[in-house]
């Protein structure tokens, strides 16, 4: 009895061993911030001043309903970041030949004319179950907003 017991906890430990060997296909989030030159912009764009509410401290934005925003990359998710407004500021957004949905970037709790975001850049929008293939995240401005804006791609 005793020795079936030992016998059993090392077949245990062996099956414990060979789990830790299994190779781990683990996602990681890595962040492309909005000047990185993977992301392709359309004219009308502009950098903002520095705000510490935008992730690496800066978005790139537009008022023209013309403007677009265009990010090729290989992965099973993609995520927008974003920091709030006190004002009409949205986007529209889509991976590969999904219809665009309006992603709206209003802090709702205030109103202004414009100025600055008042709410830290955190995941507004995202798709997390692609094919581990290449994609492309299609940007374009949301006619009910007044501002489009890209802070960070993740
Ligand atoms: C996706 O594919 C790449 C190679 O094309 C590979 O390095 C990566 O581990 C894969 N990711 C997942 C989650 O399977
Ligand atoms: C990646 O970020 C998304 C959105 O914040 C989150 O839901 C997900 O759990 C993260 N994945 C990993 C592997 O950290
Ligand atoms: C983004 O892709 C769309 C659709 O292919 C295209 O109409 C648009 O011009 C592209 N924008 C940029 C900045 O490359
Ligand atoms: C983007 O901006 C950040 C923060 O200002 C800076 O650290 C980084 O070097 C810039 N990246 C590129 C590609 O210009
Ligand atoms: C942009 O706005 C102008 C003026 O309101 C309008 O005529 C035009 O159709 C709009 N273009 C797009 C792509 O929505
Ligand atoms: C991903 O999930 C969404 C919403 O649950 C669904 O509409 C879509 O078909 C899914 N796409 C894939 C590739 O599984």
């Amino acid at each position: 009895m005793p020795r079936l017991y030992s016998l059993s906890s090392r077949l245990l430990l062996i099956l414990a061993l060979f789990k830790s060997f299994e190779p781990i296909l683990a996602d990681t989030n890595f962040t492309v911030d909005d000047n990185d030159s993977s992301i392709q912009y359309s004219d009308g764009w502009i950098i903002s001043t520095f705000s510490s509410l935008d992730y690496g401290g800066y978005h790139h934005l537009s008022g023209s309903n013309t403007s677009t925003a265009n990010f090729t990359f290989t992965g099973t998710a993609v995520y927008i970041m974003a920091p709030l407004w006190p004002y009409a500021v949205g986007i529209q957004a889509g991976v590969d030949s999904a219809s665009p949905v309006g992603i709206p970037l209003q802090d709702l709790t205030h109103t202004t004319a414009g100025g600055s975001e008042d709410i830290a850049s955190a995941v507004v929008w995202g798709v997390p179950n692609l094919s581990n293939t290449s994609h492309t995240l299609y940007i374009s401005f949301w006619n009910i907003e007044e501002w489009m804006v890209l802070d960070a791609i993740m």
